[in-house]
């Protein structure tokens, strides 16, 4: 077996999966759907593949997909086709008797990656140590269920890229500073809509425990994680300026998750839900840039065949992880279950999951 086979073997699959035409796939997927009927409910991100997107009973954002856990009473099975922070936030918002399955493990998300618990806590302490019991902790969705229950236990929130603003604002109702993990750009592209300068926004470095800030600490109203999104940090402000050169009277519009300065030069900037819409609305002969995952961009070209839509980088990739849910993933996932089998089942622990359900019931109040 070459290198290349290895990389591509997919882990824990049975290998009986990897020889299936896509015809006997999608029969074989659709049949067990409608054998399981209400038992199960199969929601998916707008990152996933069409191949996936096709079976699903409802596709959102992460707040979307939040609310629809949290609403679902009937199913028995819940077979998430999204990352691994997002299954877990449904198990959270399930209820004991549900079973939440990702259909691949390997499903993570690189930027929720980059904030653990023990980074977090020795964060905490130290930041308590200078600034006292000023900070309200927030975090984005994107985040480990022990991180939500962090900031839950802490009196903190969950936010969205749809909801953000909103989460923020009100974290200043309850305490002078906040700090928000772990996207930087999604905390200072949102701190900076509410008016707070950039000059008061410092930077912890979790890789060496340090706050990365030039000035007066008393000046600090937002203490931004240094995390970043490794697909949405690929559009570039060149990106902006060429296709502003070829297309003049393009609309950029982006996700939040993209740099400050990308956000700033783009004419639009929300969450995957709010790029749907926008275009959706948009004239017919409008032309638009979109900088986000491939394969919902992909599906927005598509599906807007009377508007000039391109990627605002025309090299990007999808996001890997998303992509890591596939058709043999999904079928395999529905095979196990008709066999009773809770295979790739996610579970959060009863103490973790109690205050990092607190966090999204307190953004899910106010979403
Ligand atoms: P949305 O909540 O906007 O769908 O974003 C989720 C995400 O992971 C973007 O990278
Ligand atoms: Fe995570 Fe970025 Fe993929 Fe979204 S696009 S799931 S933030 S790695």
């Amino acid at each position: 077996m070459s290198i290349l086979d290895v990389l591509h073997k997919p882990v824990g699959i049975p290998e009986q999966y990897r020889t299936l035409s896509e015809e006997v796939m999608v029969q074989r997927v659709s049949e067990i759907k409608k054998e399981l009927g209400e038992r199960l409910y199969l929601p998916a991100h707008h990152y996933q593949k069409d191949e996936v997107v096709q079976f699903a009973d409802s596709t959102g954002d992460s707040l979307q997909l939040a609310q629809l856990a949290a609403e679902n009473k009937k199913a028995e099975y819940i077979v998430f086709c999204g990352v691994h922070f997002m299954a877990e936030t449904a198990d959270i918002l399930t209820e004991d008797d549900q079973t939440v399955i990702l259909p691949d493990m390997r499903a993570g998300c690189s930027m929720a990656d980059m904030a653990d618990i023990h980074q977090t806590e020795r964060a905490w302490k130290i930041l308590m140590e200078r600034f006292g019991d000023t900070i309200l902790p927030l975090t984005y969705v994107n985040s480990t269920a022990a991180i939500k229950s962090f900031v839950g236990e802490n009196g903190g929130a969950t936010v969205t890229s749809s909801n953000a603003t909103a989460m923020v604002e009100w974290a200043f109702t309850q305490k002078e500073r906040i700090l928000f993990l772990p996207d930087q750009h999604l905390g200072r592209n949102t701190a900076y809509d509410l008016g707070i300068p950039l000059e008061a926004m410092a930077v912890w470095d979790p890789i060496s425990d340090r706050l990365e800030y030039e000035g007066d600490y008393e000046n600090v109203k937002v203490i931004l994680w240094k995390g970043h999104c490794s697909v949405h940090e690929k559009f570039t402000l060149d990106n902006i300026s060429e296709i502003r050169r070829d297309l003049p009277d393009v609309n950029v519009i982006v996700h939040p998750e993209c740099t400050f300065e990308v956000v700033q030069q783009s004419d639009y900037a929300g969450s995957t839900k709010m790029i749907i819409e926008t275009i959706e609305n948009a004239s017919p002969g409008t032309s638009w840039a979109i900088g986000t995952e491939m394969n919902l961009v992909n599906r927005i070209i598509q599906q807007h065949p009377d508007k000039k839509i391109v990627s605002l980088n025309p090299n990007m990739c999808p996001c890997l992880t998303m992509n890591r849910i596939d058709l043999p993933h999904l079928l395999w996932s529905l095979d196990e279950i008709r066999e009773g089998k809770k295979t790739n089942q996610i579970t959060v622990d009863e103490k973790t999951a109690r205050f990092a359900k607190d966090a999204l019931n307190r953004m899910l109040e106010r979403a």
